[in-house]
């Protein structure tokens, strides 16, 4: 019988390395596009991509300072389908961390990380680093201006750490700055350490969803039929990773991924700018003491994120978006409050006197740290409660609200990061640049 698991099984071998990766059956609800999106998976064959493509680079790439930037000209110049191969590395690179944080937005707002998905989400976090590191450590590799530079403003960063930060700062580059010995540590991070935790994650990951028992599916779905997962999951996923291949393709042969001038140390560009996704944190440490920006900031919401699961709620917000249409309206008002508080928080502070020259006595920890700190914590408490006393939402809906107020933020100091800061990281039009 067509379709059928144990016939299946018997006549094609594929049918048997599908069965790793899935049961037999799913939830009818889960195949539902608008659950997953189907983010997941494309995380995945993402990271595929990435590893095999990576594989091929390595063939002629070369990690030493005199030889990476011309390996990169004649992958791109000499090779077949070189330049092909080192598009499709660079694009892929940069939608795996889109795809990533899409997913975690996705397992977050169905509430996909109470029990007994708790540790998917937690080791979720940690995979969210590794992403990030390996595209962090992969960024240096083509050694021009644009990577040289921006690795060398992002570690230094570290020594903002107290007590361990230059520590942390030195073993990772390999001595006082970025040089043979940082290209040869991140080449081995990039092409042989993260690959295998990244791999070993995932397989990881994959079991804990299976241990779940599939995605989570809304209360009043629970009873749902269940399908075979050939054709019904596995014809689905072709689609959207047919789809995938063939968006990264035509991106890839269309854009060149960029190559600037070959690294000079001696000459530093201005403005210097961080990689696109710290591009953020860049510019908050224009407006915040280093301290708070690379060490409160972070820990907060990293501390915020593994403690998630552990919170008391009240609901029964499974599977689905938003609870009710006030939590609904509740997340636009944040979304709203968040970007228009950020840009009016980086105009005054580019019009407003320095606090550091008005109060030069006083630390800068304090004027510039906990000060402002304070201010913007205590406005986020004040509107959440108001957001609390107008609409009638619950826990879950609250703590979302929390998140769209920060993804909201960032994704405005990113866009002033990238776009609107010029020469010595002045407020410019992006035509000025
Ligand atoms: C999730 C996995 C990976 C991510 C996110 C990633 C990301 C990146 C990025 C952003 C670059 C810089 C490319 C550019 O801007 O032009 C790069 C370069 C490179 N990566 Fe990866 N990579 C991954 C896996 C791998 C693996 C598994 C290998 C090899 C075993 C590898 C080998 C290389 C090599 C040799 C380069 C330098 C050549 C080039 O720039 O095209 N990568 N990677
Ligand atoms: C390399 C990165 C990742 C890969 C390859 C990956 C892969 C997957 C896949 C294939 C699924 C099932 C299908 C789907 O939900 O779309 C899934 C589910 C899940 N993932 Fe990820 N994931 C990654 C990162 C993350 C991150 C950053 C988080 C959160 C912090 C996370 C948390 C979860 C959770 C909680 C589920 C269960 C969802 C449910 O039961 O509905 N994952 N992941």
């Amino acid at each position: 019988m067509a379709g059928n698991p144990d016939t299946l099984k018997q006549q094609r071998p594929w049918y048997n390395l599908i069965l790793h990766l899935h049961p037999r059956k799913v939830k009818d609800e889960t195949l539902r596009l608008s659950l997953s999106f189907g983010l997941g998976g494309m995380a995945a064959l993402l990271i595929v991509i990435q590893v095999f493509t990576g594989l091929l680079l390595k063939f002629h790439y070369v990690p030493s300072p005199d030889g990476a930037y011309d390996s990169i000209i004649t992958i791109t110049e000499s090779l077949f389908f070189g330049k092909l191969a080192h598009n499709i590395h660079h694009w892929s690179a940069i939608l795996l961390i889109w795809i990533t944080f899409l997913h975690m937005l996705r397992t977050f707002f169905t509430g996909a990380y109470r029990r007994p998905r708790h540790t998917t989400w937690i080791f979720g976090i940690i995979l969210m680093i590794i992403v990030v590191l390996s595209n962090f450590t992969g960024y240096l590799l083509p050694w021009d201006q644009l990577s040289y530079w921006a690795v060398t403003i992002s570690t230094s960063l570290l020594q903002y750490i107290p007590l361990i930060g230059n520590g942390i700062n030195e073993a990772l580059i390999g001595g006082q700055e970025v040089g043979a010995a940082t290209l040869s540590n991140f080449f081995n991070l990039h092409t042989g350490v993260i690959p295998v935790i990244l791999i070993l994650l995932m397989a990881h990951h994959f079991w804990r969803i299976r241990k779940a028992g599939g995605l989570i599916v809304p209360e009043a779905s629970k009873e749902t039929t269940m399908v075979n997962t050939q054709p019904h999951l596995i014809s689905r996923e072709f689609v959207v990773a047919l789809v995938l291949i063939a968006v990264l393709l035509v991106v890839s042969i269309i854009f060149d991924a960029p190559l600037r001038e070959r690294a000079n140390p001696s000459f530093s560009p201005n403005p210097a700018k961080a990689p696109w996704y710290f591009m953020g944190l860049q510019e908050l440490l224009i407006h915040f003491h280093p301290f708070v920006t690379i060490v409160i900031i972070p820990l907060i919401i990293l501390t915020g994120s593994l403690y998630l699961p552990y919170i008391k709620l009240n609901d029964s917000n499974y599977g689905i978006w938003f609870l009710s249409p006030e939590g609904r309206k509740a997340g636009k008002y944040a979304a709203l409050s968040a970007g228009l508080f950020t840009v009016i928080f980086i105009v005054s502070s580019e019009l407003l006197p320095d606090p550091e020259t008005i109060f030069p006595e006083i630390p800068s920890l304090i004027t510039t740290g906990l000060i402002p700190f304070i201010i913007v914590s205590g406005s986020i408490y004040i509107f959440m409660r108001s957001l609390q006393k107008k609409l009638t939402i619950n826990r879950s809906e609250y703590i979302q609200s929390i998140l769209i107020i920060l993804v909201a933020s960032y994704t405005v100091l990113s866009f002033v990061g990238i776009l609107f800061r010029g020469e010595g990281m002045n407020l410019v039009w992006p035509w000025q640049i």
